[in-house]
């Protein structure tokens, strides 16, 4: 069922935590609530539950409004942070008890528990009590119980965090699977950016309780509209440099680099250069398109190295390379920027400056 959310508001007294969001969650799509702690997306999830007035604005169903319509009339199912199993009751019975409180009869939750325990290969704890199984087993119970009753939509707000960063990396798998074999619209929450880079189909990036940019991972990854999102997606972070742009080219104190064509007359503009460690990469030598620096830090993560570099005016600059890279501390590296993975933002809005194609 698709979800649509038509210029939704939400104040605490005097305090605008959301601001008209409009947001279209396709049917049977997996779309993550992505932005920094506070930025209002359980507020939201719980709007969209039912859990919580609107202020302002109309929260569509497919065809209908369900501003007043009570929870449990939603056909939603919530998969909370803390997932509050009911410690007295075995496995089986936490995940039959949605189904048992709407009087299904006793087969018929025997068949549903049966199912969703074997897609989530806990059919062999079923008569184990919370209390015995581990952190990753009860998430899996708390997913169930949601699961058994074949919600339309399906909400979740950070499913994974009580959990260790292995058992996430897993887990993630494991909800991307759920979610097809659902067949039911999933919103999630979270403020982990490679989670739902990993696992949806559509992001929506908040900030301040404002949508700041809505598409698939990739054009967020690659097409950041402004500068916060271009901050907050991608890891190690993207690098910044203030400067002006004139004839084509960027100048920043220590140089200037070539830009790629622009969508609009920007001479003289102040603006801010943005590039990835991973666009960045070694010149053998200074040149007309180099900047060069110091060596200040590597770091080896594993497969690759991260090398940081000092330019003139003290600003450090990350370039992701492979760990068998010769690096030494203090060297000079001279930066060598790809006119085609560079981003170029306005310093006033933060908006992008979009290039010419
Ligand atoms: N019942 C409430 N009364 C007043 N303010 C609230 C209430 N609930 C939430 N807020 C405020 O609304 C803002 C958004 O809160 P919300 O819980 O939606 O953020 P969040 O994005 O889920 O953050 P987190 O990642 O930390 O869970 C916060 O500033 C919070 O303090
Ligand atoms: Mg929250």
């Amino acid at each position: 069922m698709e979800v649509r959310l038509e210029r939704i508001n939400k104040r605490f007294g005097a305090v605008q935590i959301l601001k008209d969001i409009d947001l279209v969650f396709p049917s049977r799509k997996f779309v993550t609530l992505l932005g920094p702690s506070g930025c209002g997306k359980t507020t939201l999830l719980r709007m969209i539950a039912g859990l919580e007035d609107i202020t302002a604005g109309k929260i569509w169903f497919g065809e209908r409004v369900v501003n007043e319509l009570a929870p449990r009339d939603r056909n939603i199912a919530m998969v909370f942070q803390s997932y509050a199993l009911y410690p007295q009751m075995t496995v089986r019975r936490n995940l039959g008890y949605g189904l048992r409180v709407r009087g299904t009869p006793v087969s018929e939750i025997d068949t549903a528990v049966e199912r969703v325990a074997r897609i989530l290969e806990i059919d062999h704890l079923l008569e184990r009590k919370p209390a015995q199984l581990s952190g990753g087993q009860r998430q899996r119970v708390a997913l169930g119980r949601a699961m058994v009753r074949k919600p339309d939509i399906f909400l979740m707000d950070e499913p994974l965090s009580n959990l260790d960063a292995k058992l996430r990396v897993t887990m993630r798998g494991e909800l991307r699977r759920f979610h097809l074999d659902l067949n039911a619209t999933t919103i999630y929450v979270t403020h982990d950016q490679l989670e739902a880079m990993t696992m949806s189909d559509l992001i929506a990036v908040m900030h301040h309780g404002v949508v700041q940019q809505y598409g698939t991972p990739a054009e967020i990854y690659s097409k950041p509209a402004n500068l916060f999102v271009a901050g907050f997606i991608g890891s190690p972070p993207m690098n910044f440099l203030e400067g002006e742009i004139s004839n084509r080219r960027f100048l920043v104190g220590d140089g200037s680099l070539p830009l790629p064509a622009l969508q609009v007359e920007a001479n003289a503009q102040k603006a801010v250069l943005g590039v990835r460690p991973q666009d960045l990469s070694r010149a053998p030598a200074a040149g007309q398109d180099t900047i060069t620096g110091t060596i200040s830090l590597v770091e080896l993560l594993g497969s690759e190295k991260l090398v940081e570099v000092q330019l003139q005016n003290r600003k450090r600059m990350s370039i992701q390379l492979r760990a068998d890279a010769f690096v030494e501390m203090g060297a000079l590296f001279h930066l060598r920027f790809d006119p085609q993975r560079l981003h170029l933002f306005d310093k006033e809005s933060g908006n992008i400056i979009p290039a010419s194609n």
